[in-house]
């Protein structure tokens, strides 16, 4: 299949909204990460993303809206409390897994009888919703097993003939997924921390709670909530090992790893102006903010480097900091060191 790049303008957009009607898949920039869209109520579009992104088939889809009013059909129940956290977070990188209503089909939901909904506030997203004219099923547009991808060269580089189109619309702000809250219980979960934090959602519910799974390796028994949860994440070739704390004490630590591993291709992801002689430097930002947004592309980026051992420095710095743990710690298969 020929996979069109297609830019941002109205003509580019009404194309995408037409491949997506059709039953084509599209992958679009969000604010989070890149989606991989199909139109959520043709079963058969929504089951063609699963063999494009090699999925299994029992982890179900977000739902993409492009207004508030767009709820309604989705969900046949809105809590008191649900509400309240879709007027604070919608649109944003925020979900919401509410009580589904009976016409979306089981292929998004994998058979559960809730569904998880987005509002992206992401523009392009927005005209692009509205130009299919119906809901849009998407998980993140990597291929499975690999990093979600923060710019459409990521998205070339796994999908290229294997969807209709691909919209370029340049790197994602957040750079890693939305936050999910599942609503449909009477006290709110946070499922997977995001661009927005469990502090933000306890300001608005405050009886909210945590998924105790989030920085925990989970165990052979154990059943997530959140089924993307129990699969393997992303793990660069590289072994990755998080050294975290006080940046000073980062650095002594990184030295001393890295003398011991001279015989090996080192990188170091650095949170600080940290210099390390001897080994592949990449920067992935002074703050909570800027980590999170380019976490991914630089776990991408050491992987096309080659490089076998990479220390990544992290210092938690605000309520963003369970967002990056969470996608680092996995990447990392939980190797960190607290200094
Ligand atoms: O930022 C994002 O959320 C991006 C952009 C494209 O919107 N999407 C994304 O989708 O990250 P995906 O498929 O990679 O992750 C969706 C997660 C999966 O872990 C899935 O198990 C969970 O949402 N999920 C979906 N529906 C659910 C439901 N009804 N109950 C519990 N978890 C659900
Ligand atoms: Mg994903």
């Amino acid at each position: 299949m020929e996979t069109k790049i297609l830019n941002t303008d109205d003509a580019a957009l009404a194309e995408a909204g037409q491949i997506l009607r059709d039953g084509g898949l599209v992958a679009f920039p969000t604010e989070t990460v890149y989606g991989l869209g199909a139109d959520a109520y043709n079963a058969d579009a929504v089951r063609s993303i699963y063999t494009a992104k090699g999925r299994p088939s029992d982890n179900p889809l977000i739902v993409h809206i492009a207004d508030i009013a767009g709820l309604s059909g989705l969900t046949r129940e809105i809590s008191e409390g649900a509400r309240a956290l879709i007027n604070a977070f919608m649109p944003g990188p925020f979900t919401i897994i509410l009580k589904k209503s009976r016409t979306v089909p089981d292929a998004v939901t994998a058979g559960m009888d809730t569904v998880a909904i987005r509002f992206p506030e992401n523009e392009t997203a927005q005209r692009l919703i509205k130009s299919a004219g119906v809901p849009i099923a998407a998980p993140s547009a990597n291929l499975s097993g690999k990093p979600s991808p923060t710019t459409a060269e990521h998205v070339k580089n796994d999908m290229t003939g294997r969807i209709a189109a691909i919209i370029d619309g340049g790197a994602c702000e957040v750079g890693v997924e939305s936050t999910i809250v599942d609503a449909s219980r009477s006290v709110p979960m946070l499922l997977r921390p995001g661009g927005i934090t469990f502090e933000m959602i306890q300001s608005v519910v405050p009886e909210s709670e945590l998924d105790p799974n989030i920085l925990r390796s989970l165990g052979e028994d154990e059943k997530p909530l959140c089924p993307g949860m129990k699969y393997k994440h992303y793990a660069p070739d590289a072994e990755v090992t998080v050294i975290e704390g006080d940046m000073r004490a980062v650095k002594r630590e990184i030295e001393k790893r890295l003398g011991d591993n001279k015989n090996r291709r080192c990188g170091v992801l650095t949170m600080s102006d940290n210099a390390y002689d001897s080994a592949v430097i990449i920067h992935c930002g002074d703050t909570n903010r800027e980590y999170a947004k380019n976490l991914f592309a630089s776990l991408r980026e050491f992987d096309r480097l080659g490089v076998e051992t990479v220390f990544a420095e992290f210092e938690n710095r605000d309520g963003y900091g369970l967002a990056i743990r969470n996608r680092l710690y996995k990447a990392a298969a939980q190797r960190v060191v607290r200094v």
